[in-house]
């Protein structure tokens, strides 16, 4: 575990400053937020639903703008991870296609399937064929900055998509708010980072609690799902290592029953119940008795979120995840940037084609 506080070693594995990268969540909420503004889009239109197309660390920018939005926003929104847009997209719907490289199968198709149903769409990319559509066809465009790995622009492609469904919809006040997320994630930086000692900080503690270990991530109620998912997917992809995730108060009806078997896996699994700070009587009990229950055949602890409004909320737990990532991947020895498995999958695709 001393290892967490050797810079030298840190330095030298983490060869591509993946944790710079997450060091680097904050500014990008002003800076895609000055890039939109500049970018002066026109969406002016009358509509009814809201479809978010894009794959792995293009999509969850979608799930937690739709966390953010499920309890005061007028119409639905849907995330799409696939080929196909669902069969309501109409000329009515405001489809945002979402894809780092610009290049993802998936998204490209869901693009073109929702652009056959007359959907108004607004491309997000650092390049790639989507960019190149959206510039030939001149449909409304946002560009992320190049060269990251596409999880790693998490705080612009939730701005960019948050700042797009507010000017469609005419509702202000998503900048703002993703301002306050910016102070809230500056003033949790310093105790996560490298120069906080592992007795002091809280990533580096959790890391140690998950290293060897099969993580489940539990989310206690509806707005923390995403960041639950998003625990999951660094988890994999910069400590390349399982980990399941799953949802309360869903979980309480099945996956509850399974814990103890396999013994051996129950007893390898750390879990971590991800509380939001704000969770009502009903939801703190149920969190309280499930971990009660879970606790009798594996470790148990919870997190709680920081800052006040929902989005800071969510953002704080996704700041400490990402630096738990990078630190189970420094205790499991590996470089927490290459993902080499979606690169060979994505060619090996591609030269099927
Ligand atoms: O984290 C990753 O690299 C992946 O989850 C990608 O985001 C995913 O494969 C989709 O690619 P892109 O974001 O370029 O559309």
């Amino acid at each position: 575990m001393e290892r967490l506080d050797d810079r030298k070693y840190i330095t030298k594995l983490d060869k591509a400053k993946m944790r710079m990268l997450i060091g680097g969540l904050p500014g990008q909420f002003s800076a895609a937020g000055k890039s939109f503004q500049e970018a002066n889009l026109s969406l002016r239109g009358r509509y009814t639903s809201v479809v978010v197309a894009g794959m792995g660390g293009s999509a969850i920018g979608g799930d937690l703008a739709c966390a953010r939005l499920y309890s005061d926003f007028p119409a639905p929104i849907s995330v799409v991870r696939g080929y196909e847009v669902p069969s309501f997209v109409t000329k009515n719907t405001l489809l945002i296609a979402v894809s780092y490289s610009g290049n993802t199968e998936e998204t490209l198709s869901a693009f073109q399937d929702g652009k056959k149903r007359g959907a108004r769409v607004v491309c997000i990319a650092s390049g790639g064929s989507l960019m190149e559509m959206a510039k030939s066809e001149s449909l409304p465009f946002l560009t992320v900055p190049e060269g990251l790995p596409p999880r790693c622009a998490i705080g612009a492609l939730t701005t960019y998509i948050l700042l797009s469904i507010g000017l469609a919809f005419q509702v202000p006040g998503y900048a703002a708010e993703l301002e306050d997320v910016a102070d809230v994630l500056k003033n949790m930086r310093s105790a996560l980072e490298l120069d906080s000692p592992l007795k002091e900080n809280p990533a580096k503690k959790i890391a140690g609690n998950l290293v060897h270990k099969l993580p489940f991530v539990y989310s206690s109620c509806r707005m923390t799902d995403p960041v639950a998912k998003r625990w999951s997917t660094q988890i994999n992809e910069n400590a390349k290592s399982l980990c399941h995730y799953s949802n309360l108060p869903e979980l309480d009806h099945n996956e509850i029953v399974g814990w103890g078997i396999p013994r051996e896996v129950s007893y390898a699994s750390h879990v971590l119940f991800l509380d939001p700070g704000n969770l009502s009587d009903k939801l703190k009990r149920r969190l309280k008795v499930t971990k009660e229950i879970v606790s009798q055949v594996a470790e148990a602890e919870t997190l709680t979120a920081g800052g006040t409004g929902d989005l800071a909320r969510l953002f704080s737990l996704i700041f400490l995840g990402d630096y738990v990532s990078f630190y189970l991947a420094m205790l499991n020895g590996v470089d927490p940037t290459p993902v080499e498995r979606i690169d060979l999958l994505k060619t090996k695709l591609r030269e099927g084609q």
